[in-house]
């Protein structure tokens, strides 16, 4: 074969894996309905990605291998959208549906029902994606609706868009939709950017804006981004179908995603109807909705009833009720937590707001309280995102009263009355009760009892309340001492029930170092520590006679927490509970102590997904921290291993695509028992 002959041929193949590629994607994440293998696309992405690396003029910007995200920008050039980018009115009320049937009727002058496309109004950000010959070229932001930026190389990075449409495309195809981060994938990206100590994000809809928006392109590929289309703009040499939902369908068809929940409906009645089904359905849905959107369906129909200045007569946006809301700050009470920590909580006016009724928020801590100078008598603005708790946001200063009061932080707990203390970094105020204060006893064995700790079963919020409040228990060592007839004597507990949580308390005495040392509920001790303390000590009598120094050579342990640790266990009460439970019988198997230093797996990065069959999937991160390596949550180029169990989806294909080496449970099994790494 000639020189000439044989790039021919590499060109063709490129382009043959390329499609290929493309269409496995298009059955994965569009049809729901993958044709191949997980290992088999795998090949077709590691040949062309071989493929490239020898022959970098092969590669296209719209090859699968360029979603890892292109090289960052100083700015986003403008795009001036052909056809505007409309924005939509909103209908608040039922009445005000009511009005925009109405006038749809009256202006097409017909008393028929009107069929209307239903659709999820999604919260996330407005994008328009242009195709040439069925080739993605361009994604722009709507930005004043004329004239956007240039966001091409940042939508690249969303897997579920093609980069090519199915089918027999038109020369220009422009479609338009919703890019949006889902609620799953929102909570791990926040629990990632927690664990690194970097800034959390308010909701899926900043998240979403901000990652759309980053100059880094290589930022955006690791954020969980999605899109649903609902409309097209511009359009060359293609004639749209008659009916909006017709055209949904085409969108559809060339392999672009379309919500699942979009219905036609009819007249102001089906409208409504839909309202409250999506209403119902919508803390379960994977992604965050602020309302539905009803547009008429028929395209005639809509021409016919035009646009008023920046939004068309057509359609309509009828929200959900406000997640925030006015009210007044009737009060603020502190409430003590775990570790005796102080939280004020602004009891309010109740107020109505996102569908449900509030009349307590939180308010953080006093920093907060300062910050946003709340005083008990103002007005107030509460928010409520999904079901997170209510918090009040700000102060309407301008409907302050003239007689206002300022937030104290009481001189002593409010539940036991032991002096509050501030901590060192004087953000935090601490009740120093420790297990005399009911609250932090309350909340002490409810975390004992929490199922990353000693997983007992039956024993939670309510029950411990019951507990400590009828004197029963005031430390988790005397859940031990219980039996069936006195937990049956309980309000809301009969014989059998008592009889299963006596059988749970039985069964939480086997357990691990570190899940104990995790219950006990040191301060800052997460799991992750926990874990570190048990391979490094081997033992709790080790532990227990540990100084501050010793405690600091743990990996990972600075001068804080180990002062946290080596205090709690210097505290007699605390000694006295350790030491009760352990004659109650808790008991672990032997800790395999890591030799000094040793850290077989240091500066490894795994991430576990997909079900496992010998283990739990936090005992298997448990046991990799254990040996030095780090557990997290999504894969990133920094992953070293995938350990995928069975059922694993997304985050396998991701990883695939990052190049990421995957392993099975056999081989997750082999690592930790030679406690080396692959
Ligand atoms: S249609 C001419 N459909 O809501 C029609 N918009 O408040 C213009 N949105 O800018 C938009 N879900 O970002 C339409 N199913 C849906 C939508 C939707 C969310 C957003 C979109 C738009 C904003 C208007």
């Amino acid at each position: 074969m000639s020189a000439g002959s044989s790039a021919k041929a590499w060109r063709g193949r490129a382009e043959r894996l390329r499609r290929d590629i493309e269409y496995h994607n298009y059955r994965y994440y569009i049809l729901d309905d993958p044709q191949i293998p997980d290992a088999e696309w795998d090949r077709l992405l590691q040949e062309l990605l071989t493929l490239e690396a020898a022959h970098p003029e092969l590669v296209t910007a719209d090859s699968p291998t360029q979603r890892v995200g292109a090289a960052p920008i100083d700015e986003f050039a403008e795009v001036r959208h052909r056809v505007p980018m409309l924005s939509l009115d909103n209908a608040l009320t039922e009445e005000d549906l009511r009005a925009f049937d109405r006038r749809v009727r009256e202006r097409l002058g017909t008393s028929d029902e009107i069929e209307y496309s239903a659709e999820p109004k999604l919260d996330g950000l407005a994008i328009s994606v242009t195709y040439e010959n069925g080739v993605f070229v361009r994604a722009a932001t709507r930005g004043d609706g004329r004239t956007g930026e240039d966001v091409t190389a940042n939508v690249r990075t969303i897997r579920s868009l093609p980069l090519h449409l199915q089918g027999k495309a038109p020369p220009l195809f422009e479609a338009r939709g919703e890019v949006f981060i889902p609620v799953s994938g929102f909570e791990r990206l926040n629990a990632d950017a927690a664990k690194r100590g970097e800034k959390i994000f308010a909701n899926p809809r900043n998240a979403a804006a901000g990652s759309l928006r980053q100059l880094d392109p290589r930022i955006t590929a690791q954020r969980p981004l999605d899109i649903f289309f609902y409309s097209v703009g511009a359009i060359e040499g293609l004639e749209l179908p008659a009916l909006h939902s017709q055209t949904l369908e085409l969108l559809r068809g060339y392999g672009l995603r379309v919500s699942p929940e979009i219905r036609r409906v009819r007249s102001a009645a089906g409208c409504l109807e839909y309202y409250a089904e999506i209403g119902r359905r919508r803390a379960s849905l994977s992604y965050q909705i602020d309302g539905v959107v009803y547009k008429v369906d028929s395209v005639t129909a809509q021409r016919a009833l035009g646009f008023v200045s920046r939004a068309p007569r057509w359609a309509v946006a009828h929200k959900f009720p406000a997640e925030e809301a006015s009210t007044q700050l009737r009060d603020v009470e502190f409430q003590v937590g775990r570790t005796g920590a102080l939280t004020p909580v602004a009891r309010l006016e109740p107020v109505f707001v996102g569908g449900v009724t509030v009349s307590n928020a939180t308010l953080h801590n006093m920093d907060e309280v300062l910050r946003k100078d709340v005083r008990i008598g103002d007005t107030v603005i509460v928010r409520r995102a999904g079901d997170v708790i209510p918090e009040v946001a700000r102060v309407l200063i301008e409907r302050r009263p003239a007689k206002t009061r300022e937030v104290q932080l009481p001189t002593r707990c409010p539940v036991c009355a032991a002096p509050v203390e501030r901590d060192a970094d004087a953000v935090v105020a601490r009740c120093t009760g420790g297990y005399r204060c009911n609250a932090q006893r309350k909340e002490r064995i409810r975390h004992f009892a929490s199922r990353r700790a000693l997983d007992i079963e039956g024993v939670g919020e309510r029950l411990v309340e019951q507990l400590v409040d009828a004197g029963l228990v005031e430390t988790p060592a005397d859940l031990y001492r219980l039996d069936a007839a006195t937990l049956a004597k309980l309000e809301r507990m009969g014989p059998k029930s008592a009889e299963n949580i006596v059988s749970a308390l039985q069964k939480s005495k086997l357990t691990t170092l570190a899940r104990f040392l995790f219950a006990l509920g040191v301060r800052d001790v997460g799991e992750a520590t926990a874990a570190a303390l048990a391979v490094h000590f081997g033992t709790l009598e080790q532990l227990l006679g540990a100084d501050l120094e010793t405690v600091q050579k743990v990996p990972d342990i600075g001068p804080v927490i180990a002062r946290h640790v080596v205090e709690f266990f210097a505290e007699p009460k605390n000694y006295d509970v350790v030491e009760r439970l352990q004659s109650a019988g808790l008991h672990w198997p032997q800790v395999e102590i890591s030799a000094e230093g040793e850290q077989p797996l240091a500066g490894l990065t795994f991430v576990l997904t997909g079900t496992l069959d010998t283990l739990q999937r936090e005992e298997a991160e448990d046991a990799l921290r254990a040996l030095g390596a780090k557990a997290v949550g999504s894969a990133s180029k920094k992953t070293s291993y995938l350990v995928a169990g069975r059922d694993a989806g997304s985050k396998l294909r991701r990883a695939k695509e990052l190049g990421i080496k995957v392993l099975d449970e056999a081989a997750l099994q082999r690592i930790l028992k030679e406690k080396r790494p692959p």
